[in-house]
């Protein structure tokens, strides 16, 4: 299992995945214009040919990342995939230098496997304000806010062989 940046040959099996997921609310739909643009801000496994799974860790504040538009095709359920693919943005949001990563999710046993705490909602504005405001779910939104704090990372610090691509996305937007 290959865990790396995704590449503009990726495209098509991650619409794929998300659309899968979108169809059962899981996941919000994206265009292939939107994920075209989203592309260097997310990861993929691999297996093989095979897609597995993906992962976005995108910029919400300063120095708070959130770790968005994770899904495990079916198949590869239950591998500990899920598991590495939120490493993988957990380890990008450090070399990033950001101070926390979160996520609005209903997978509560999931995220807290992978080491996030539950915390209030307005904990974190941003989200309300980028996302909510416009999502038809705001009134009975049932996903939960979770984060989990970074140890400070020195930002000179080398990527890790195969992410380098989300990595300077990452920093250079921090630097913003
Ligand atoms: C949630 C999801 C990403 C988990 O992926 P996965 O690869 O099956 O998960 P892993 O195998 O890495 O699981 C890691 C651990 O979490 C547990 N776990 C996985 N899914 C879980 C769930 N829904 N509830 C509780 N625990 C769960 C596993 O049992 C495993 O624990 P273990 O090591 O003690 O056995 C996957 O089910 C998925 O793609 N769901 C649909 C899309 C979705 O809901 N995405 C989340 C959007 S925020």
């Amino acid at each position: 299992m290959l865990i790396r940046a995704a590449r503009f040959s990726d495209l098509d099996n991650i619409g794929a995945l998300v659309d899968y997921y979108a169809e059962q609310g899981a996941l919000l739909p994206r265009s292939r214009e939107s994920l075209l643009a989203y592309l260097p801000f997310l990861g993929v496994a691999c297996e093989g040919p095979e897609l597995a799974g993906i992962v976005a860790l995108h910029q919400l504040e300063p120095t708070v990342g959130e770790v968005r538009s994770l899904a495990v095709a079916p198949a590869f359920h239950k591998q500990g995939i899920g598991e590495k693919l939120v490493q993988y943005a957990v380890n990008q949001a450090q070399t990033a230098g950001f101070a926390k990563v979160i996520s609005f999710t209903r997978q509560v046993a999931f995220f807290e496997h992978c080491g996030f705490q539950t915390v209030s909602r307005d904990s974190v504005p941003a989200k309300y304000f980028t996302d909510c405001v416009g999502c038809p779910m705001l009134s009975h939104c049932d996903e939960v806010a979770m984060e989990k704090a970074l140890a400070v990372s020195v930002r000179t610090a080398q990527p890790e062989p195969g992410t380098e691509s989300l990595s300077a996305s990452l920093s250079m937007l921090a630097d913003r």
